[in-house]
């Protein structure tokens, strides 16, 4: 047998994603449509088997989310979340029904803890509701998810007990999530062991896992749960999620893929998208990866000590267990194109940093990156991918910088003047503040009217030398909302307003979403 026709006759483990949802659950990690369109789009490249796109009863906007994906994303199966009540899942299919072999998945939880305080629900209550549920969307399409949430914390035979009755019922899907994060690994692969053997019906679907981070161990609990028979793991890009996060796809699938003598299964992912599609998250999200994090992080294939340097270099394997090629890394930072490269060269790199871009934002991109060009000698694939972010993924929408002069210096008092697009109009204004970028805000805060709370600044560069790109990462709040915003430019005063701005445009399209 080949190593290809080896690695196909393993057992394949379908890749749920839920960024769209549970990651956008993240604190302050709101996304607008053609944000989770742009993503769902690069899911669809890293051959994701399973999108869950939102849950559209939850609002007009998470509606309009994920309809727009269902009705127009191809080559992937988009998933939306609905309680089980039949109202909800009639509107979920609603959303849903445009898309190529769309699943409506259903959650109730099955813990005491929840029966008891939050749903006031008897388990043989829970267990009718569960039944009524997956047996009125499997009306609509035969590719039906149950969720038992808080399955971790709940009896294991109450669990057997509903997963068989759904089964049953229709759902083709079983997912045992450990919810608040709880779970051992060797336990709950026990657990997972444990459905296998005392569900009768079982053969009939897939057992999913759906696991969090509380305590550092949602992906070990993933990769127990394969181990045990699970073989669809949802999961999240770069960990994001609700509290801690959830299970981190790049770590789940890499795992996977690097320990195949162990692990015995397989994913489809194309693992040369991993690192693209982490940074377009991280982006979009405004939610940096940490530098240590495992895979994408940007220490993840650094060398610090001499001993490891010297090792790497006289065979990388000493001290790599993967190769940086693998997750779509070049080694190193690249110097890749000058002022004078042209449309072709640009759009040759864009593509092979994992970006796909229309003909008019590929002009665009190219006018800001002769922009940025002259004024910066080297540019490198972070500035080009700063330059895509800030140009295509992050529309702009209510609010618009047009241009911005800020004055600043030891004996004079810092002003800046702004022209923005507020709605279409062009307005100006100006304001004093401590420093350039405190009266940017001021300035900014003035000409859009809004009143937000600034509560995390931070500023970083993109590559090193004083002629880098700044990257500002800001979070604000506004009536109990709060959003991160994110923004790029080589002059950090300018980075600074462009990331309120999509901070505000943040909690503009929150207010608007309905
Ligand atoms: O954490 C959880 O239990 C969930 C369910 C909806 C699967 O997100
Ligand atoms: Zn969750």
């Amino acid at each position: 047998m080949t190593v290809a026709e080896h690695a196909s006759a393993r057992d394949k483990v379908f890749i749920f994603d839920t960024t769209l949802r549970d990651g956008e659950q993240s604190p302050g990690a709101s996304m607008n449509m053609q944000e989770k369109f742009r993503l769902a789009q690069q899911f669809v490249k890293m051959k994701v088997d399973i999108i869950e796109a939102g849950f559209p009863v939850t609002s007009k906007g998470d509606f309009s989310c994920v309809k727009n994906i269902a009705d127009h994303v191809r080559g992937i199966q988009v998933a939306g979340l609905t309680r089980c009540h039949l109202r909800d899942i009639d509107t979920t299919w609603e959303a849903l029904k445009g898309g190529e072999n769309p699943r409506i998945h259903t959650v109730l939880a099955t813990s005491d803890i929840h029966l008891q305080y939050k749903l006031r629900m008897s388990r043989e209550q829970m267990l009718e509701l569960a039944v009524a549920s997956v047996r009125h969307a499997a009306k609509y399409t035969a590719n039906v998810e149950f969720s038992a949430e808080d399955a971790s914390r709940s009896d294991l035979d109450f669990v057997c007990a509903v997963f068989a009755a759904v089964i049953q019922a229709g759902a083709r899907i079983v997912n045992f999530p450990d919810t608040t994060g709880y779970a051992l690994p060797d336990e709950f692969g026990a657990k997972v062991a444990y459905l296998k053997t005392h569900i009768p019906n079982i053969d009939q679907a897939i057992i999913s896992v759906h696991c969090h981070n509380d305590l550092g161990l949602a992906v070990a609990n993933s990769l127990s749960a394969v181990k045990a028979g699970a073989r669809q793991v949802e999961c999240t890009m770069n960990g994001i999620g609700e509290r801690a996060g959830n299970t981190a796809l790049e770590e789940v699938v890499m795992a996977i893929r690097t320990r195949a003598d162990q692990m015995d299964v397989r994913t489809d992912i194309v693992t040369e998208h991993i690192h693209p599609t982490s940074r377009m998250v991280s982006t979009i999200t405004g939610i940096a990866v940490q530098p240590n994090k495992a895979i994408v992080g940007a220490n993840a294939f650094a060398h610090e000590s001499g001993i490891h340097q010297d090792g790497v270099l006289k065979h990388r394997s000493t001290y790599e267990i993967m190769n940086p090629s693998d997750i779509g890394l070049s080694k190193g930072s690249t110097l890749v194109l000058g002022k004078h490269s042209g449309r072709h060269a640009l759009k040759d790199r864009i593509a092979s940093l994992g970006y796909t871009l229309k003909d008019e934002e590929l002009e665009r991109v190219y006018l800001r990156f002769k922009e940025v060009a002259d004024l910066k000698k080297d540019m490198f694939d972070e500035d080009l991918e700063a330059i895509v972010m800030d140009e295509v993924l992050r529309v702009p929408e209510s609010y618009e910088l047009m241009s911005l002069g800020a004055m600043s210096g030891s004996k004079t008092l810092p002003t800046s003047a702004v022209q923005l697009k507020v709605n279409g109009e062009v307005v100006r204004g100006a304001a004093l503040g401590v420093g350039p970028i405190d009266a940017t805000f001021r300035a900014i805060a003035n000409l859009t009217g809004t009143q937000s709370t600034l509560l995390y600044f931070a500023v970083s560069s993109i590559t090193g030398g004083t002629d880098a790109q700044g990257e500002v990462m800001v979070r604000i709040e506004d009536s109990g909302k709060v959003v991160l915003g994110q923004g790029a430019d080589p002059d950090i005063v300018t980075a600074a307003a462009k990331a309120y701005l999509n901070g505000l445009n943040r909690l503009e399209y929150l207010k608007n979403k309905g």
